[in-house]
């Protein structure tokens, strides 16, 4: 079988609220997931859930339920978030669930058998937060814990330990050898940086049952569970061996995260892969984290953006356009609520939805609705955007296809402007000139929805109804000319209403 283009997110912890953040890297992952569908590669999109670990067990104690119906409510709260986001993910992974447990066992059982891991005993300070262990290098330079570690407590106890250290050399060779394993640029120095001022430890892998009972087995010691963060890596490849699609999809083209898990996905995570003898993935794609009204968002303080709100109140379209066009794949990004109204207002209602709606009403109103003999007036500026964009999907520079998108909508609405089809249509005697105007914009709002299957598939969907078409799924439709003379259009429905004067 050929290989598929494999994609993953991070998997959320299932009990924290699904907020701006998770939204926004499940979009991230589903334009390009649904740009290398439309470019015709065959693709596998993965998302799902975490859900061992300290927190969902203290979590599930203080609601008064066992762990696992817990995680089963919860689950099926994130399951129709990501349908309300509109994901075209192909599975859906739990941790708790049987076919990642015996993935995660065998995985366990293979480095045992292998002496890739050892039973020795931890002394030292422990987050119980944030599920990690600690050193003096962690400190402030005051001596104080950071705030995000919580409670800070001295612990001495015999755990299991993957000999990790000894995997440092090669991996910045491989970080070195290949510029794009982690990406965008200053996300790999980081991990470089890293990796060459530190002596990487062994890394512990185990957590006794007596402190903590919530997590996968370790197979060959009944006394410990596994370390929530060696579980939870695994989904990416539990899935496909689960699927029996381990040939297709392994090695994953792509893992999208956040910027704070870096560490775990571009060192714990290719040493593990590289035990097993198995293949790094292509790429971890990093991306920054939004803030909200220029201060991180928290729930206690209420500084926090629902996107299930917005997208109940705006449309799920104009919320993927938002996110993916104020922000490039890398650096923080800031949401107002002000900046938000004023892109919808500006590019959405009166830029796409304003070009959509008068090019098609024209064409209904002057010619019935039949479209013209060809003319390609706008066929150059056209290509060469869709060419563009399709450039800049090819390297998941989506904020960059966006703006080339938009070049396009911009260039026709000037065109309306410029040639005035409304005064055209007063003048017997430009009924030509009026017949080619009209060509060249409906051929463009075709060419737009083309362009925008990946990233606002419901809108491309509306574009090809209104233009009576059959829905396009393929980038390839976006070279200019496919508007068939003597076709009849359907009705124009705007697509963004306006709404400046409600939002401020
Ligand atoms: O870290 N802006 O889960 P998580 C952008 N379970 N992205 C954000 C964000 C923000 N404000 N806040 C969080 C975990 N994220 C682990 C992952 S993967 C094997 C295990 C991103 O629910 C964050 O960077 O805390 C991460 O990529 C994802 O949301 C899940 O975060
Ligand atoms: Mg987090």
């Amino acid at each position: 079988m050929s290989k598929r283009f494999y994609i993953t997110t991070a998997i959320d912890y299932v009990n924290g609220q699904p907020h701006l953040g998770h939204a926004y890297e499940k979009v991230v992952a589903d334009v390009i997931a649904r740009s290398r569908r439309a470019l015709g590669e065959d693709v596998f999109y993965l998302t799902g859930l975490d859900e061992h670990g300290q927190k969902v067990q203290q979590a599930a104690q203080a609601e008064g339920k066992e762990p696992q119906n817990y995680c089963d409510e919860l689950a099926s709260h994130w399951q129709s978030f990501a349908i309300r986001l509109g994901l075209s993910n192909d599975d859906f992974v739990r941790t708790t669930q049987e076919r990642h447990k015996t993935v995660v066992a065998a995985l366990l059982n293979k480095l045992h058998a292998q002496d890739d891991v050892y039973k020795g005993t931890y002394r030292g300070w422990y987050s119980w937060r944030q599920e990690t262990f600690l050193t003096d290098k962690d400190r402030n330079p005051d001596g104080t814990w950071d705030p995000i570690y919580g409670e800070v407590k001295e612990l001495v106890e015999e755990n299991w330990y993957f000999r990790m250290g000894r995997h440092q050399q090669w991996l910045i060779e491989h970080i070195e050898a290949n510029p794009s394993f982690v990406s965008p640029d200053y996300r790999r120095n980081e991990v470089l940086g890293f990796l060459r001022s530190v002596t990487l430890d062994d890394l512990c892998i185990s957590r006794p049952k007596s402190r903590l009972a919530w997590g996968i087995p370790i197979p060959f010691d009944s006394d410990y569970v596994n370390y929530v963060w060696f579980d939870a890596l695994v989904n990416y490849l539990s899935v496909p061996i689960a699927r029996g699609e381990e040939t297709s999809l392994w090695p994953a083209d792509v893992h999208l995260i956040g910027k704070d898990i870096i560490k775990f996905h571009a060192v714990y995570w290719p040493i593990m892969l590289k035990a097993m003898s198995l293949s790094l993935p292509k790429q971890i794609l990093v991306h920054g984290w939004w803030q909200k009204d220029g201060a991180k968002m928290s729930k206690t303080t209420g500084n926090v953006v629902d996107p299930v709100a917005i997208i109940d109140d705006w449309g799920l379209d104009a919320f993927r356009y938002y996110v993916i066009r104020e922000l490039a794949i890398g650096p923080d990004g800031n949401w107002t609520d002000t900046g938000f109204a004023s892109r919808y207002g500006a590019e959405l209602a009166n830029g796409l939805g304003n070009l959509i709606n008068r090019s098609l009403s024209m064409l209904q109103r002057y010619r019935a609705g039949i479209v013209p003999a060809r003319h390609d007036e706008l066929a150059a500026d056209a290509t060469r955007i869709a060419n563009e964009t399709i450039d800049h999907l090819r390297t998941n520079e989506l904020q960059a296809a966006l703006q080339s998108i938009w070049s396009l909508v911009n260039r026709a609405n000037q065109y309306v402007d410029q040639t005035a089809p409304f005064k055209l249509a007063k003048d017997p005697a430009q009924a030509m000139r009026l017949d080619e105007v009209l060509y060249n914009l409906g051929e463009t709002c075709r060419i737009l929805g083309v362009l925008l299957i990946p990233f606002l598939p419901a809108t491309s969907a509306k574009i090809f109804a209104q233009l009576n078409l059959t829905p396009s799924l393929r980038l390839d439709d976006a070279q200019w000319g496919a508007l068939p003379t003597g076709h009849t259009i359907s009705a124009p429905i705007p697509l963004f209403p306006r709404r400046d004067a409600e939002k401020k």
